[in-house]
């Protein structure tokens, strides 16, 4: 039998399948959570489609009024759009042929009287052209949830909502997603797992989380060298420095994590790159990594980017979170003290915004586990 120390979540809430479930009621069926941007259903009668929690979700561009709603059939259940995304003038599910308009009605039924027919809406905001969708009327509205969020990042990138999707990676992990976005939320790790982005993209003394409600803001300052990619990079001559804890200079690193699954991260040089974290099972998530650049077609210096940030970042974190979700399903496991700064400020040094995040999963779930 474990014990609970305060500040460290209890092995069951990463490895139970019945707090996982409740986690889908009371998690991910009230929170706002990004599915893709304006720019992908720009045009009408394009159609993307996401998982939100265990629902199917599409977001369709009915002659220009974006629109959501559960992609399931009226009839008997099937998806009603099974790719990612979409060009239609009406949609038509692939089980029995029954047809809806962009808006959700059912147009016919292959000739039969079925009465009126809607498929159930979805609520759907923007923050800076990312859409984030709510499958609660109930809860607050995307500005109240994470409120600032949307000014900041337009006073950092002004385009943001004209971006275009340019890279799109994938990875499964056989972690709890609780266990993943407290390891992104966190950067006590860093310096020891991650060299290329504390000497490439933060200078790493400079690093602050700050959790409030719904949103972990990240901010750093950049190395002393400016990154390759950036303009000031490109111009640069002269060898990189590459410690790190040089004090940063010009524009730095912002990240904006919104409660539970989503973050949009903006790199020096206006680079702006998303995580949207999907729960597939207790022990399964999946990773959909986006990078968002003026063009669809990378730039060289922007494809190195890219992947790059996937090798030397993004992927040192794979094995990270399995070998930890190996470690809470253990019988020789008990949370640890987790390691916070009194005064609140989070930096390399602390975990502050672990124990926000594991407060938020506690309060979720309230009495239900
Ligand atoms: S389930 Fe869609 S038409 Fe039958
Ligand atoms: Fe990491």
């Amino acid at each position: 039998m474990t014990t609970e120390r305060p500040g460290g979540l209890a092995g069951r809430y990463y490895t139970d399948s019945e707090i996982f479930a409740a986690e889908m009621d009371r998690v991910f069926a009230r929170s706002w959570v990004m599915v893709g941007h304006a720019s992908e259903v720009a045009e009408p009668g394009t159609v993307i489609t996401a998982r939100v929690g265990d629902e199917s979700v599409l977001v369709a561009n009915d002659a220009g009024q974006l629109r959501a709603m559960f992609n399931v059939c009226q009839h008997r259940g099937h998806e009603l759009v099974t790719s990612t995304t979409a060009r239609l003038d009406r949609i038509t599910c692939p089980y029995h042929a029954w047809t809806y308009s962009l808006d959700g009605r059912l147009l016919h039924a292959r000739g039969e009287d079925v009465g009126e027919v809607c498929v159930p809406r979805v609520r759907l905001e923007t923050l800076a052209g990312f859409l984030f969708v709510n499958l609660s009327a109930e809860v607050p509205g995307l500005a109240a949830t994470a409120p600032g969020v949307q000014d900041d990042l337009l006073a950092r990138v002004p385009d943001a909502p004209q971006r275009v999707l340019s890279a799109r990676l994938t990875h499964e992990m056989r972690a709890n997603w609780k266990v993943v976005v407290e390891n992104y939320n966190e950067c006590y790790h860093c310096p020891n797992v991650h060299k290329w982005f504390t000497s490439g993209v933060v200078a790493p003394g400079s690093y602050r989380i700050a959790s409030g409600g719904s949103v972990i803001r990240h901010a750093a300052e950049r190395p002393s060298q400016p990154p390759a990619w950036t303009d000031a990079g490109a111009d640069a001559d002269g060898a990189q420095t590459g410690d790190g804890e040089a004090a940063g200079t010009g524009e730095g690193y912002e990240a904006y994590f919104v409660w539970p699954v989503s973050a949009i991260q903006c790199y020096p040089g206006q680079v702006i790159n998303t995580f949207r974290w999907v729960p597939l099972a207790v022990d399964r998530t999946m990773l959909i990594r986006e990078w968002w650049f003026d063009t669809a077609d990378l730039t060289e210096a922007q494809s190195r980017l890219v992947s790059d940030d996937w090798e030397n970042t993004v992927a040192e974190d794979f094995g990270i979170v399995e070998s930890v979700q190996r470690g809470v399903a253990s019988r020789g496991y008990t949370p640890g003290p987790l390691i916070e700064d009194p005064s609140g400020v989070c930096g390399v040094h602390s975990e502050n915004s672990v124990r926000h995040l594991q407060d938020l999963a506690r309060a979720s779930l309230g009495g239900a586990v």
